[in-house]
């Protein structure tokens, strides 16, 4: 079983079982109570007054409760939650994501243990959606990492995790087993990327991590091969073994490759390739001690790419997908790479190191451009914690998007739109490609603080063909990959950011 330290199970019924402790009416705005028929006429009329009171309106992510008798015959009181998804002309999958968000977070609290849902019968989301949605949430609002709680805490949570809150989704609609069947392959493939991201950097280094994508190959079956230093060295790739030449655990390229089913054996494959540094001090040009924890978690591009990779062997899309995680830790010492130092990446470029801190792109470099030569994709996306300047551009709540392709990128787009994530397109950096012109060498790797996530992109684009052959979308994830506070659906810490829009836009090619 893959660690995805969810407190929420999540299955689906045609009628409530009998022993729930708690019920749950997903209700729009101006929702009539009536209309839920899976309920008990004292449910019903629970929710009713709930409704009345005007202390719910069903307003997006409200959650009030209210006990009424058990119709279980076993003399229990029973609780009756409702949870608003906002009016219903204005109803989204992802609104409702973040109002069961809400839910599994209430239900923990008040330590439910069985619980029945009900969907809100939605005209612009069909029952299907809405269901996936709610399972989303579900497991989503429901994940907290506790592997490291000690002695007390983790009783607690182990007990809590042990007697998973299991929840049905109840409804007698047909294709709805399916939908929500997805939703928690998906789901618990992001609180697995996750997970990985959340162990930090004395527990995943990139060793370890080969070890975790060679493990999750095995369980959803995968081909897993990973480069070693000793064969990046013969490959020539000068980027990711500068990069971590200064750690004591040196570099790995992670491959997974899966072949989808009835997929022509000759059909080219989608090649999405993750940042994965492991743990960035900035090395030589090393980072204030402030804030360099947060470095945890920059491993999340390849995190995000590891959830792909599971989400797709599990739901078995017929679509063929190269996973690359480009892994390194960037540390100070004496072997650590320095800046002026002069180093020929995979594809012959040559980089003149002006800042050690600006490792990703080093990484990124040597996979792109070595897994197209390689693997000759049909379509690119790369994803990376690549620049504080995106940070800076767009804030925590969207990835910035650049771009060789309009029709990939238009792929991206409606994908993120699906999955509820948002991305916003900056150009791809072609005013840069001179500014990162280097007197020593082709490029330099670091260009100031202006525009550094467009100087980014144009120093990536140099490891992508030039006559844009390969259409590419280069994600830069540093503001949404992990926060700070509690938002939407997660906790602090990483959120999984891309896993979802990754898994449609795979899904939109099968
Ligand atoms: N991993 C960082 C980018 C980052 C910053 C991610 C903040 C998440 C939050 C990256 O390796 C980095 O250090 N980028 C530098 C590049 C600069 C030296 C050109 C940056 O953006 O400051
Ligand atoms: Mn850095
Ligand atoms: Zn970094």
């Amino acid at each position: 079983m893959l660690p995805t330290n969810s407190a929420v199970k999540v299955s689906f019924s045609k009628s409530i079982p009998t022993d729930v402790n708690a019920v749950v009416a997903f209700v729009a705005q101006g929702a009539k109570a009536g209309a839920l028929k899976e309920l008990s006429a004292k449910e019903r009329s629970a929710v009713g007054r709930l409704l009345a009171a005007e202390v719910v309106s069903g307003k997006a992510g409200e959650l009030m409760f209210d006990l009424v008798d058990a119709e279980n015959g076993k003399g229990k009181l029973r609780r009756v939650y409702v949870v608003g998804v906002g009016p219903a002309e204005k109803a989204t999958g992802e609104r409702v994501r973040q109002a069961a968000g809400k839910l599994a977070r209430a239900l923990r609290k008040h330590r439910m243990q069985r619980v029945a849902v009900t969907l809100p019968g939605l005209k612009t989301v069909d029952d299907a959606a809405a269901a996936e949605a709610i399972a989303s949430g579900l497991l989503l609002g429901g994940f907290r990492f506790s592997e490291f709680k000690g002695a007390g805490q983790k009783k607690e949570d182990e007990s809590a995790l042990a007697k998973a809150i299991e929840v049905t989704i109840v409804t007698d609609a047909s294709n709805v087993g399916k939908a929500v069947e997805r939703g928690v392959i998906i789901a618990n493939a992001q609180n697995y990327a996750r997970t990985i991201a959340s162990r930090p950097g004395n527990v995943i280094n990139p060793p370890a991590l080969a070890k975790v994508a060679q493990e999750l190959a095995k369980e959803v079956g995968l081909k897993c091969r990973v480069l070693d230093e000793k064969e990046m060295k013969r490959l020539g790739m000068g980027g990711i073994l500068a990069v971590g030449g200064g750690s004591a655990t040196p570099p790995r390229m992670i491959v997974l490759e899966y072949r989808g089913p009835k997929s022509k054996g000759a059909a080219k494959p989608l090649l999405v390739v993750g940042k994965s540094i492991t743990f960035d001090t900035g090395g030589i040009s090393i980072k204030p001690a402030d804030k360099m924890g947060e470095m945890v978690f920059d491993k999340c591009g390849g995190m995000a790419v590891l959830g792909l990779m599971c989400a797709i062997a599990k739901l078995k899309l017929p679509v063929n997908v190269v996973g690359i995680l480009s892994s390194a830790e960037n540390m100070p010492g004496s072997r650590a790479y320095r800046p002026g130092d002069l180093l020929t990446l995979y594809n012959g470029v040559t980089v003149e190191v002006t800042n050690t801190d600006a490792e990703g792109r080093l990484v990124l470099g040597d996979a792109l451009s070595w897994g197209i030569e390689t693997f000759k994709p049909s379509a690119v996306v790369d994803l990376a914690t690549l620049t504080g300047g995106v940070v800076v551009a767009l804030g925590t709540t969207m990835a910035g998007a650049m771009s060789n392709n309009d029709a990939l990128m238009k792929e991206i787009q409606a994908a993120a739109d699906v999955a509820g994530e948002n991305i916003w397109r900056l150009p791809v950096g072609d005013d840069q490609r001179d500014q990162i012109k280097s007197h020593f060498a082709d490029i330099i790797n670091a260009a100031g603080r202006q525009a550094s996530a467009l100087t980014a992109g144009a120093f990536l684009s140099y490891f992508v063909p030039r006559d844009d052959s390969v259409p590419w979308v280069h994600l830069d994830i540093a503001g949404v990959a992990d926060i700070d506070k509690e938002w939407l659906y997660y906790t602090k810490g990483a959120t999984g950011w891309g896993v979802r829009t990754l898994v449609e836009w795979v899904n939109s090619k099968a």
